[in-house]
């Protein structure tokens, strides 16, 4: 017990997540690290696959992802965490923004910004609108979830991100969800780790400090959602 309080106060973190995960992480490592301040952690954000790169190569103790896919599962233990909503997001000026129930075929006339190959979220998008049988007009693909923010705000087209990703949203009521038949796409986030690799103290203690705080991240996407909904009754 006294070995473990030790090796709480001086030991390493390494953590990979993806980039939907990184708009949640920070604020539970903070409060994690309020609780172990002696810890040293590293952060890593990359997309879904690049993290699994990262996986495969056990650069990291602990990894936040999306669903892990079947041929993954005898190689590592997976944890199912917070949710993870999909959202279809357009600039609020837009049209589309005071309309219900819109069918998914109506997006095929709109620009859709993509994220880059690689990224998680890009696949589950173009595996919702292919299982639907519509073909989506791309108009541009985009490294981040930040600039893909700016372009629909620039007039670009309409996207698809995290709901997380807009929690702390300050672009000033710019943004507005659609209400897109099958959306929210929803989805849940992992916590994982190597079978082959023996948990640290350290990346055990915070996979349960995270499992705890699910309900806390379950109220902010519930905020988030409250949010956008006053928005679009004030539209
Ligand atoms: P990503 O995030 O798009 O950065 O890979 C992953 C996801 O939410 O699936």
């Amino acid at each position: 017990q006294l070995a473990d309080l030790h090796a709480l106060r001086r030991g390493r973190l390494r953590l990979g997540v993806m980039t939907t995960a990184a708009y949640v992480a920070p604020e539970i490592l903070g409060a994690f690290c309020a609780k172990y301040p002696g810890l040293e952690v590293a952060l890593n954000v990359t997309n879904r696959d690049q993290l699994l790169e990262r996986l495969t190569a056990q650069d990291d103790d602990l990894y936040v992802m999306g669903q892990p896919d079947e041929s993954l599962l005898h190689d590592i233990t997976a944890t199912p965490f917070a949710p993870n909503p999909l959202v279809m997001v357009a600039r609020s000026d837009h049209p589309l923004a005071r309309e219900r129930s819109i069918p998914l075929a109506r997006l095929a006339e709109e620009n859709l910004l993509l994220r880059e190959p690689g990224s998680g979220v890009r696949a589950a998008v173009l595996k919702h609108f292919t299982a639907a049988g519509v073909t989506p007009n791309v108009r541009m693909q985009l490294g981040s979830t930040e600039t893909i923010k700016h372009a629909i705000v620039g007039g670009l087209g309409i996207s698809a991100l995290s709901l997380h990703s807009l929690r702390l949203e300050s672009s000033g009521g710019k943004l507005a969800l659609l209400d897109v038949v099958g959306f929210p796409i929803i989805r849940r986030w992992h916590l994982v780790y190597s079978r082959g690799r023996d948990l640290s103290l350290a990346a055990k203690t915070f996979l349960d400090f995270a499992v705890a705080s699910e309900p806390e991240i379950r109220g902010q996407l519930g905020e988030a959602m409250t949010a956008f909904e006053r928005l679009r009754s004030s539209v």
